[in-house]
Parts: C-alpha cells; structure tokens; sequence
C-alpha cells in the first residue's frame, strides 16, 4: 500500500528512485512523485497515474541530484490526483515528505493547525503531520529529526515517511510505525524503500527498521534511534533474493511468470522438509511448539484475500487429519470484534507480504493476550515473520503480480506439511494414509508442471467465455474454498463479477442468477462428494447454465454435463486444492488478457495492504 524510495550517496539519485518506484508499483500506483534538491533548490515533480506519468512529465526537468525521495501511491486520503501525489511541500516550503500508511488523528491536527493559520494544498492526512512537524520545527526551533520526533509522539495511526530539508541535501529523515522500511547500506551511499527489490542491485546488506524508530540517512552514515531519542544498534542482514527474481524473464507478465513458477516454487517450499521416501516432514521453525499445538482446544487462523482462502483450505485438512477444532477469521473482524483468546492460545497468521495492516494488528493484540503466534509467511523478515513466536516460511520467492498465485500455493504447501506432521504425530491419521499423503504432496510440483501444459487449451477456453458478464464458481469441502479462491482471481484480474459458493449451498440464492448466459465453473475433481457435486451439475444444466468443469482423469460422467473441461491429473482429495486452483489462475489471467486490461496492476488493488 503505497511504495517509498530514497537514495543518498554519489550517484545520480533521480533514476535510482525511479527504477525502485517502478519495481514497488505492485503496491499501489494512483500516482507518482519525487522529491530532490539541486541548484534549482528543493523541488517536487508528481503526476496522477503511473510511475511511467511521471517519467515522461519529469523527462525534460532538471533531475538531477544525489539525493531524492520518491513515492508509488495507493489512494486513502483525497481522490488520485496530481494535487494528492505524494511528496508534499511543507506550508515553510522547506521541507517535503512522504508517506505509506494513516494518519488516524489527522483531523484533531489539521484543525489546530487551521487556527494557527495553516492552509492545505492536498486533501492528505500526509499534509497535516508535514505541517505538523513543520509547525514543531518552528516553534521550538529544533532540527528536523527532533522535530519529527516530538511529532511522532502525538500520532496515532501508521505510517512509513521519508523527509528531506532543503537547507540539508544529504540527509534523509525516515520513521516507521506499521508500515515497512528497509535501509540498503552501501559504500558512501545508503538507499531506503518499502521493500528489498529497488535496493538487491546496488547491495546486499540491510537493516529492517523497527517500529517506533527514526532513521537519520546520509551517504555515510546510519543513525538509528527510537522515539525516546536513544540511539540504537542497526542489525545488518544479507538479502537472500537474486535480482533475476524481480525481473518478467521473458514472460509478458508478471502473473504469468509466477503462475508458471509453481512446480519449481512448490519444490522449494518441500525441499529439504518433506521426505517420502523416509515418510518424514521437518518444520524446524514449528517443531518447538508441536505440543502446544496439539494440545490447544482450538486453532484460530487469521488472515486477508487470498491468505484467508488458505486458512479454509487449512481449515478443512487440519481438522481431518488432527481432529483439532479450527476457526478461520478474517483479520480486519477479528481485531475489532473483541475476540476471546486465552493464553496459550494458538494463532496461525497467514500472509504473503507479512506486513498487512490487519492482520499485523490483529496478531499484536492477540500476542499480548498470551496467544502463541505461528506465522506462515513469503517474505523473509516481514513485520508479522518477526512477531511471530514460530513459523515456516512459504519460499515461493519475490511475488509481483497483485494477484496472488505462486505465494498461495506455497501457503497450501506448507499447510499441508503441518497437518500431516501433526496429525501424524497425535495419532489421528493412520501410518498408510500419512505415507500416501506424503507420497502425493511429493508429486505436486510434477503434477503442477503437467497441469500448465494445459495453457493453450485453457486459453482457448477463457477466450470463449471473456465477455460474460457474471461467473458462478462452485466447489464442495476442500474444493469450497478453491471455488472461492477462483472467484477472487477473475475479479481482481477482469473486473468481471464473480461469486464462489458451496456448490450445495447454490441452491438457496445463487440459482436464481443461471441461465443460458452464466457461465459456472466447477471445481469438480474425484473427492468424497463427487456424486453430490454431480448431482449440483445437473441442476445448473436443467437451468441451461454453462459448465466449465475442472475434472479428474478417467471422470466419464461429468463430461456429458460440461460445456468444457479441464482434465487434472488423480491426487488425495486432501492436496487436490493445491492443483486444482491453477487452471483457475490460468483462466482469470487469460480472460484478463482478452478484456486488453493490466494484469499485473488491476485497477484500484494493492499488493500489500498496510492500511487498515
Ligand atoms: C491484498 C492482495 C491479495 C492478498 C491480500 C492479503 O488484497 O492484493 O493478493 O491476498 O492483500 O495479503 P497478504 O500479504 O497478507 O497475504
């Protein structure tokens, strides 16, 4: 939710900036801007619209400068619009900011700030805290960094901002509460963003900056303190990430790149944790607190989007394989919903970014309840992989596409690895099934390889049904929330309205909606309740509603019933889900596609949301 950028040091800090925008886009691109100081002074550049907009408005300005801040913006506060586009100007006009997050308070602030006789260009609550700072700034007569400071202690909300002074154009301020920031060290110059990726090409050696901490930046220097003016000891990690990672290696997306990463992703997320042969699953990250787990009344689930879709798929195979009630929640309900959690309680956090507003906040207040916190996240150091007590991580690598694909898989991934562990290790699944269990979670990434061939034939599929209007998806038991995951695609990626239900719960609504022009798809594979979705097949037919069924090889019957099929190579029901969600990617991609739209960017979606 939103992307930041800045760079000090001896090179030409403008394209530096804007090749990081670029590749932070995934979080928001309502607009764009820059901030930098040279002989023209300190001067802000900021289209609406793509980071591209700006490129092209900024192309026969004077650039340069070794030191520039600049912003990717996913609209909270004021409509998109060159005016709103972050960096601002403070009311002084000497100092810019920018900003990822909210400011909660804002309105208390802008009306202090009114009386004192401030006015305000922007419709942003960034626009208040800069004035605010700026107001600090004079009446004290302090410097910027203690300025921001005593601010800060007044805030309420999250944020990630960066500020520059122009009397000062080496030095830039950044702080963090809620939204990430990580700092690239480099010799004699030092680069900061939302995420790694603007910073692997230039260094390997970063520092997460922690909440409630204020950076001071120089070319060579890294000040670290928190709000209490302490300063306090940088920890310096090695990026684990290869730039090869965050480039479209010749597919024309982004989404399609990681769709067809999944066999080599899903082996990364096994290797070297489950083995077939030996019938054994490692989660060193978890092992620690297997007891606990196993002896919790309950396990809660949280998370949001695609994560949350995990979490019912999670749902579904934990209490199967170890009888322990599961509850899944969505994180923006739990946190207001004064939920009843106990110590010792056991929380799974599901998340690709790691860094999402709710369920970051969520996991805080649970924590301090005495919850113990097991986090199933993508990327290596995120805010909720530190919070959590215990842990595996997804490895499905650096995913770009807003729509999420590759990490969803490798969240499916690891579930499964835990359910079998545990329930392997509480004695509620037998030694046969665990090995066969074992035998087919190891022939996934194969699986996935042979499924993509299918690609053309999907393709030609989505072509035939892209200017429908609405799509129903439908799934029972583990394919329930497949179906759902189905319908969230092809809405992010085609704008086209999408519903996923329980194929049996169709019958009380949903059913009034199919007729000649509703194209369903079923995710129907071999499972427990195949005859029962069958039989939910027939109802949509004898309505004259249009089937597209994801079927099991050797399936005889449902064909007779379908319109189309895409034919899955067998597998437990119980790792089914992991296979039977790609073609579904693969079709929303397509029908993306044939609309003309921007896959990779859907309109008004984030990658990660770091607001609430
Ligand atoms: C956004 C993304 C989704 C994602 C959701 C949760 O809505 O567009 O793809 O599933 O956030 O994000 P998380 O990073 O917590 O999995």
């Amino acid at each position: 939710m939103c992307g930041i950028v800045g760079y000090t040091g001896f090179r030409e800090a403008y394209p530096i900036v804007l090749k990081g925008l670029k590749r932070l886009e995934y979080r928001g691109y309502d607009s764009a801007g820059v901030a930098l100081i040279n002989d023209d002074g300190l001067n802000i550049f900021k289209k609406k619209g793509k980071v591209a907009e700006l490129e092209e408005y900024a192309y026969t300005k004077n650039m340069q400068s070794q030191l520039c801040i600049g912003h990717t913006r996913w609209a909270t506060h004021g409509e998109p619009s060159d005016r709103n586009a972050h960096p601002h100007l403070s009311h002084s006009g000497e100092i810019a900011m920018l900003h990822n997050g909210i400011i909660e308070n804002y309105a208390q602030l802008k009306s202090e700030l009114l009386k004192k006789g401030y006015s305000f260009k922007s419709d942003t609550d960034t626009e208040v805290l800069l004035n605010f700072i700026d107001d600090i700034k004079k009446e004290n007569a302090c410097t910027l960094e203690q300025a921001v400071s005593i601010a800060l202690k007044r805030i309420v909300g999250a944020y990630c901002i960066l500020l520059i002074h122009k009397d000062d154009p080496e030095t830039i301020i950044a702080a963090r509460k809620g939204s990430p920031l990580v700092i690239g060290i480099g010799k004699g110059e030092h680069f900061l963003a939302s995420d790694a990726s603007p910073i692997i090409e230039y260094t390997k050696e970063v520092v997460y900056v922690n909440d409630y901490e204020i950076a001071i930046v120089r070319p060579n220097e890294l000040i670290l303190k928190n709000l209490g003016n302490e300063v306090q000891t940088p920890f310096v990690q090695k990026l684990d990430m290869e730039l090869a990672a965050i480039e479209k290696g010749g597919y024309d997306h982004f989404m399609l790149k990681e769709i067809f990463e999944q066999p080599q992703t899903i082996e990364d997320c096994l290797r070297g944790r489950l083995d077939a042969v030996g019938g054994s699953i490692i989660l060193s990250g978890i092992s620690n607190y297997s007891k606990e787990i196993l002896q919790a009344n309950r396990i809660l689930i949280v998370a949001c989007g695609t994560s949350w879709h995990a979490g019912l798929v999670a749902e579904y195979i934990i209490e199967e394989l170890c009888r322990i009630p599961v509850e899944v929640e969505y994180a923006s309900e739990f946190r207001y919903r004064n939920p009843i959690v106990h110590k010792g309680d056991v929380i799974i956090a599901i998340s690709q970014s790691g860094e999402t507003a709710d369920t970051l906040v969520a996991l805080e207040n649970a924590k301090e309840k005495g919850a113990i916190i097991l986090g199933i996240v993508n990327v290596v150091g995120s805010s909720i992989a530190r919070l959590s007590h215990a842990g595996a991580y997804t490895h499905a690598g650096h995913e770009i596409g807003v729509a999420s694909t590759k990490a969803f898989t490798g969240q499916l991934a690891v579930l499964m690895m835990l359910a079998l562990k545990l329930g392997y290790e509480n004695g509620t699944i037998a030694a046969d099934r665990y090995q066969l269990l074992c035998n087919d979670l190891a022939s996934v990434p194969e699986k996935v390889a042979q499924i993509l061939k299918l690609d053309d034939a999907i393709k030609k599929i989505a072509l035939k049904y892209a200017d429908a209007r609405d799509f129903l998806y439908l799934g029972r038991g583990y394919n329930f929330p497949i179906a759902l995951e189905g319908a969230l695609k092809l809405k992010e990626i085609s704008y086209i309205h999408a519903e996923g239900y329980p194929a049996a719960e169709m019958k009380h609504g949903p059913i009034a909606l199919v007729d000649e022009n509703l194209p369903v798809v079923f995710v129907a594979t071999k499972d427990s309740f195949h005859e029962k979705v069958v039989s939910n097949m027939q109802e949509i037919k004898a309505r004259k509603g249009q089937i597209i069924a994801i079927i099991t090889e050797g399936d005889t019957v449902s064909p007779t019933l379908s319109d189309d099929v895409i034919i899955l190579p067998a597998i437990d029901e119980i790792i089914a889900p992991i296979l039977n969600v790609i073609p579904l990617q693969l079709l929303s991609y397509h029908i993306g596609i044939a609309k003309g739209l921007d896959v990779d960017k859907p309109r008004n979606l984030a990658k990660s949301v770091t607001v609430e």
